[in-house]
């Protein structure tokens, strides 16, 4: 027989005697009832066999209301989450230059979310991502760290990786190296301002970055150019239901997704996204684990055509 649960002393029901003052039959015939639906709910065995369900007890004899505030709680929120994986983010040095997804047999996938912290959608994604245990990588905008601090920060603390995503999300390839690494060092004295850590990958805004820039951004930041193997194209805001059907077409082991908090859609689109590729069997990673998956730099380094707008 399992204990029941403690009770706050107004509850426990069973006064010893009669009631002696007006009204607390009531009480305690109230509280006698609630403490025997809850034995009994409990599977308690010693409900019914000490006094019976229907067994009049010591204070039966005063008739009550019944409790009309009480309601059942909701079934509510996910029943899938993404199991706890036991893996670090790593600290190490990253294994390659550029990557586009990895070469791994399990499914794994890391969803990438750029162009924020947007005020409403990034929190609006981060509480879909907490409902589901999924752990995500937000490749953000530096002047949007310093406009949102506090979301940056929340991305962090909810164990979430942040990338550098430049400073004013101008294409890196269009300038010269002092400029360009200008936007990749503000973006990462901003987001350590306003988070405490540095982001450990970069995402350069449309893909653009040519080889020497990579290079160089790695050998002198430790920073890797991270792209993508699933693009869904959510920048064009086809419709949730679109975006959803895209990557779920792309998705293969390995797969690093891109996409943007910044549009509502492609948020919107996320619950359904994620539910489904759960119940596929894929389990998520933050870029720095999955690519901390492929030791050495076996990396696939296609070369992207980047659209207008990542
Ligand atoms: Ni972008």
């Amino acid at each position: 027989m399992t204990s029941p649960p403690s009770f706050s002393g107004q509850d426990l029901p069973l006064h010893p005697s009669g009631s002696s003052r007006a009204g607390e039959g009531d009480e305690s015939r109230l509280s006698r009832r609630g403490f025997l639906t809850l034995a009994a709910s409990l599977g308690a065995g010693f409900t019914a066999s000490a006094y019976g369900a229907d067994t009049p007890g010591p204070s039966d004899a005063v008739k009550t209301t019944a409790n009309t505030t009480y309601r059942t709680p909701q079934i509510s929120g996910v029943v899938q989450r993404c199991p706890d994986l036991g893996i670090p983010i790593p600290t190490g040095p990253p294994p390659g230059v550029t990557f586009s997804r990895v070469p791994v047999t399990d499914q794994f996938v890391a969803m990438t979310f750029d162009d924020g912290p947007h005020p409403q959608n990034t929190p609006r994604l981060l509480d879909m991502l907490r409902e589901r245990n999924i752990r995500a990588t937000f490749y953000v905008i530096g002047r949007n760290v310093d406009l949102y601090p506090a979301v940056a920060r929340r991305v962090v603390a909810e164990g979430h990786e942040i990338g550098n995503h430049s400073y004013t999300h101008r294409s890196l390839t269009t300038l010269g190296d002092a400029a360009m690494h200008d936007e990749i060092k503000k973006t990462q004295d901003a987001v350590l301002r306003a988070t405490g850590v540095l982001p450990r990958t970069l995402r350069p805004p449309y893909g653009a970055f040519r080889q020497n820039q990579r290079q160089a951004i790695y050998t002198e930041l430790g920073l890797p150019t991270i792209l993508w193997s699933v693009d869904p194209l959510d920048w064009k805001r086809p419709g949730p239901a679109i975006v959803s059907q895209r990557i779920l077409a792309g998705v293969t082991p390995g797969a690093i997704v891109l996409s943007h908090d910044l549009h509502s859609q492609t948020v919107d689109a996320m619950p359904a996204t994620l539910d489904a590729l759960m119940l596929k069997g894929y389990k998520f990673l933050s870029v720095s684990q999955l690519i901390a998956m492929k030791g050495g730099d076996s990396t696939q380094t296609t070369t992207v055509a980047a659209p207008a707008e990542h």
